[in-house]
């Protein structure tokens, strides 16, 4: 390794961290930064202009992905590229996305102070609306550019009051007028938090997942008749709620049918109209189910779109289902994940080959480029809450490794 002994600056790289953690910052020390509200905004200002500092060209595309691109000796090349999310869940964590981001603008500070010029370009991109929680489905940014996802289905979705994705995007300044669509690009790393409990039970600081669990996403909506509580008797009553429940927990069954390390799962729901004395005539949920086993997570849908059917028919509801979105498993490149294990080995880290639970724009990328993940440890293994927690000095160390990936890679032919 030419560079090997270069390494980035694990303060300013918490520094950054910390003051990106004050917009949307939650009481609970977590933070609210949802995709294309004021402080997606305010915090995607302050990425472009870190980016502009360090003298980077900044392009911004219609789904609103940012870009920041230093470029190489050969910028005819394919370029060598990182990138995150920038946008949280509801009372989410300080590293879920940002990390990526904030991890990808250090690796250019470094190679900035150190003066080093590169081969190949290395761009550093802050992709919009990977956690899907606002506007469904998840990883919408890279899903477009990677041609993966309609861009005008992805603007017509709507939030929870019914605002639209494409006209958030645009009140907030960030649908840019260059074309999303995929750059010829040589590498990409994305470099996370494990959100899991692996890494720390081994007592490993880095992760190198061979490839993300495919994903079924849906929307269920149940009807029935609303009604007076008192007046009305238990017999003969088509309680929507009563029925969403028993779907539910057929839902939390399914892993243990179906085996295969698959985890189903409903995280939203909404009960109408939501009064204690009346029954509710409708409940619209969700439903996530996960398995790197394609066929399983198949047979699981069936089995769970079935049993709804059975469920709303002996209660006297209508069920109406959204096949929302999906995605097959998302396996790696084995040489960009082979370059992780070794480059974190050599820079004496631990490392654990393992399997991605969590989405992430990585999966959309690998179908367009090569591509690897880089994880650090999740304290207690918890994420998507406020509690969610890294060492700055595993942070540090999953930047390092960040660094030296993409520096091999930049440099190489
Ligand atoms: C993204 O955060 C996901 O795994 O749902
Ligand atoms: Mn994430
Ligand atoms: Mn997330």
């Amino acid at each position: 390794m030419e560079y090997q002994n270069l390494r980035v600056n694990g303060r300013r790289l918490q520094e950054s961290l910390e003051e990106m953690a004050r917009i949307g910052a939650t009481e609970g020390g977590g933070v609210h930064r949802l995709a294309l509200s004021e402080e997606d905004k305010q915090a995607r200002d302050l990425f472009v202009k870190w980016l502009q500092e360090i003298g980077l060209k900044v392009t911004i595309d219609d789904m609103g992905n940012i870009f920041g691109r230093r470029p190489g000796k050969k910028d005819d090349l394919p370029s060598v590229m990182c990138g995150s999310h920038i946008d949280t869940q509801p009372k989410g964590g300080r590293f879920d996305g940002i990390l990526g981001v904030m991890g990808g603008l250090e690796v250019l500070r470094t190679l900035n102070d150190n003066e080093i010029e590169t081969l190949r370009s290395i761009v550093v991109a802050n992709w919009t609306n990977e956690e899907g929680t606002r506007f469904s489905p998840p990883m919408a940014g890279s899903g477009v550019w990677t041609g993966k996802l309609d861009k005008h289905w992805i603007y017509d979705r709507t939030d929870m009051q019914g605002k639209k994705f494409g006209e958030e995007l645009e009140r907030i300044g960030y649908k840019g007028n260059i074309l999303s669509k995929p750059d010829p690009i040589y590498a990409y790393f994305e470099y996370h938090i494990e959100q899991g409990p692996v890494l720390e039970k081994e007592n490993m600081i880095i992760g190198a997942p061979e490839g993300i669990v495919g994903m079924r996403w849906c929307d269920v909506y149940v009807s029935g008749t609303a009604n007076q509580v008192g007046p009305t008797p238990m017999e003969g009553r088509n309680d929507a709620l009563c029925a969403a429940a028993e779907m539910i927990l057929t839902i939390n069954a399914l892993p243990q049918k179906m085996g295969g390390n698959m985890v189903a799962t409903v995280g939203e729901i909404h009960n109408f109209p939501n009064s204690r004395n009346i029954i509710p005539d409708h409940v619209h949920f969700t439903v996530d189910i996960r398995s790197w086993d394609d066929d399983r997570s198949q047979s699981a849908w069936i089995d769970a779109k079935e049993n709804f059917q059975a469920i709303a028919n002996r209660r006297g509801c209508s069920v109406r289902i959204e096949e929302t979105w999906q995605v097959d498993h998302m396996p790696f490149d084995q040489r960009l994940v082979t370059r992780v294990l070794d480059t974190a080995q050599q820079l004496g880290y631990p490392v654990l080959k393992m399997r991605s639970g969590a989405g992430h724009d990585a999966g959309y990328l690998s179908m367009v480029a090569p591509t690897a993940m880089i994880f650090v440890p999740s304290i207690g293994g918890r994420s998507h809450v406020e509690v969610e927690n890294t060492k700055w000095e595993d942070c540090e160390s999953g930047a390092n490794v960040l660094l030296q990936c993409m520096l091999q890679c930049a440099i190489e032919a």
